[in-house]
């Protein structure tokens, strides 16, 4: 039946007809706040500023506690965690030791706030000194990461994190077979019922700029083409999130959020399981910095591109906007 026995605008004719036909609605509960933690000596002061990321402080262990708590004091679900250490090595051990500023972050969070899920990112890029996230193999010329000398190593750092009480642990290194080692080596040390949200498609992109800024990331040379996606892909990434969760994994994401609508979709097809969208830092900064000039409005921008997030498919959404959104959300209800 078609116009003008059917007229689409009858159901959008008023507040009370379109809440009751919505599709897709944002709840606090669904979303991951980052936060980027740095270790005590590193620390001049509580919280510093990240020039491209306004709103966002790469905080002390104290201040991430309290950031923590204005979170879940808001509905929103779960922090992420990336550690800014003070000391880096080749081999990135900060990674997983047990008195890491992740580690400690951990357990201090948790114990403020036990009902706050804690998620902690795997990877070792923040903790080397070439910023890659991995080992290298210097042997050959230029040097190239070395996968399973570093998936064995994060799977270390993922035990420590369990270990440290993280309720969710999330490799985003890219190396292939890390989630299967991960999910091996934390039931071998008793956390069987730790579950991993893996980074599954996670594309080398232009969006992370202001990321590697915050937590001090970004490589001493080359770039994460060798083991990040080309954004060109579609079916591989299809193709990575089968093969994570042929691995183990209970959650996949796909990473950054916003040009990747298609994936998200596709992914949780294709998977079935619950799919994490990572609005990255890039994707942060270009709404801060359009209403900083006056040229969005951001609030409506943000909801916009959450609700956008989740109608294509995310079940949870990771995002720098978390504290701000879970306070308009509840503004409007
Ligand atoms: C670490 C990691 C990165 C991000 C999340 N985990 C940076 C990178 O891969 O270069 C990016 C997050 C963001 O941009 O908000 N591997």
């Amino acid at each position: 039946m078609a116009f003008p026995k059917t007229r689409m605008r009858r159901l959008r004719a008023t507040a009370g007809l379109r809440g009751l036909v919505r599709e897709t609605e944002l709840s606090a509960g669904r979303f991951m706040l980052p936060l980027f933690v740095m270790d005590a000596s590193s620390a001049g002061a509580e919280r510093e500023p990240i020039a491209a990321m306004p709103g966002v402080e790469r905080l002390s262990i104290s201040a991430a506690v309290a950031e923590a708590g204005e979170a879940a004091d808001l509905g929103v679900a779960a922090v992420l965690l990336f550690g800014v250490p003070a000391h880096k090595d080749e081999h990135g051990s900060g990674a997983w030791d047990d008195e890491g500023v992740v580690q400690m972050a951990t357990r201090a969070i948790k114990q403020a706030h036990p009902d706050l899920l804690v998620v902690t990112d795997v990877c070792l890029c923040e903790y080397t000194t070439h910023g890659h996230c991995g080992v290298l193999r210097t042997d050959i010329d230029p040097p190239r990461v070395d996968n399973d000398a570093t998936v064995e190593l994060l799977a270390r750092a993922a035990v420590s994190h369990a270990r440290a009480g993280a309720d969710i642990v999330a490799p985003s290194d890219m190396m292939d077979g890390r989630v299967g080692a991960i999910r091996e080596e934390l039931d071998g040390e008793g956390f069987s019922e730790t579950p991993i949200l893996a980074y599954s498609a996670k594309f080398a992109s232009a969006f992370y700029g202001p990321f590697r800024e915050a937590a001090g990331s970004t490589p001493t040379f080359g770039d994460r083409r060798g083991y990040q996606m080309d954004p060109a892909n579609g079916r591989e990434a299809v193709r990575e999130a089968l093969l994570d969760v042929q691995e183990g994994a209970d959650m996949v994401m796909v990473k950054p959020a916003l040009a990747y609508g298609d994936l998200i979709s596709a992914v949780k097809r294709a998977t079935q399981l619950p799919v994490a969208a990572y609005n990255v830092s890039g994707e942060y900064a270009m709404v801060k910095a359009a209403a900083a000039a006056g040229y969005l409005d951001e609030r409506a921008t943000v909801l916009e591109i959450l609700t956008s997030l989740q109608r294509a498919g995310a079940d949870t959404i990771i995002t720098y906007h978390a504290k701000e959104a879970a306070r308009w959300l509840a503004e409007e209800s």
